[in-house]
């Protein structure tokens, strides 16, 4: 029977892996299923991976589908939390796709070796970008190019970053909107973080408090969204 060896993967994922750039080796942190670097190998993008979770279990999903696609050679399942059981000389692109930001955050926070312009990172944060964008803006990331799709009915963001070593000033609308594209897509995914910071600011407006940043920041939301 001919066996189709590809995965397609959810706009999600498909839109994380096309920031790629290939040729290399990466490594999947938080992978679960590995479908990510399952495609890559698949579609020829990249030759190796190292897919890595801090739990056994999703790991044993990753194996599922390793061992499905015959991927044995090709992806190196790893117990890890974040990039700790990761060699620096290991990867040249670094993804972290479906975890919250702030956890992101922390785990780039908490490896040595990350700050080098030696690698490609790619993230998909769940939730809590803007704590995710101000940790690389504080720490002299660049963001390179953002992405953003629609997926059932949520709308997910995903950019690139490089480690330049240049902190720029930065403001908390840079935090909350990155480089986020003029689409339907990036204004649907700002609406609905515009809608959570104007309740925040309509339950704070009674008391005594200076509410100035989150009103330049609600007004630099609706300029993207409605301007
Ligand atoms: C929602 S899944 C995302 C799976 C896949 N990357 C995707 O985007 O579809 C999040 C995964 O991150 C893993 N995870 C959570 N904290 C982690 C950590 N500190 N280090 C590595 N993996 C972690 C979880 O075990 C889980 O498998």
């Amino acid at each position: 029977m001919f066996f189709v060896r590809r995965i397609t993967l959810s706009p999600r994922l498909a839109a994380t892996a096309s920031l790629v750039v290939g040729g290399g080796t990466i490594v999947d942190v938080g992978t679960d299923h590995a479908y990510l670097p399952a495609h890559l190998i698949l579609t020829k993008k990249i030759s190796f991976a190292i897919a890595s979770d801090v739990r056994q279990s999703p790991l044993d999903n990753a194996r599922d589908t390793v061992v499905k696609y015959k991927l044995q050679e090709k992806i190196d399942l790893r117990l890890s939390d974040g990039l700790a059981e990761i060699k620096p000389e290991e990867v040249e692109e670094i993804v972290f796709a479906g975890m919250g930001g702030t956890l992101i955050a922390e785990k780039l926070k908490e490896c040595s070796w990350v700050k080098s312009k030696k690698y490609h990172f790619i993230f998909q944060p769940q939730s809590k970008a803007e704590d995710l964008r101000e940790f690389l803006y504080s720490n002299g990331f660049e963001i390179n190019k953002e992405l953003a799709v629609n997926e059932g009915d949520r709308y997910y963001i995903t950019f690139d970053a490089y480690y330049t070593g240049e902190i720029k000033p930065f403001t908390l609308s840079d935090c909350f909107i990155g480089k986020l594209p003029d689409t339907v897509e990036a204004k649907a995914h700002l609406k609905m973080q515009l809608n959570r910071l104007e309740k925040k600011y309509n339950a704070l407006k009674h008391r005594e408090e200076n509410l100035e940043d989150l009103e330049k920041l609600i007004d630099d939301l609706k300029g993207f969204v409605y301007g």
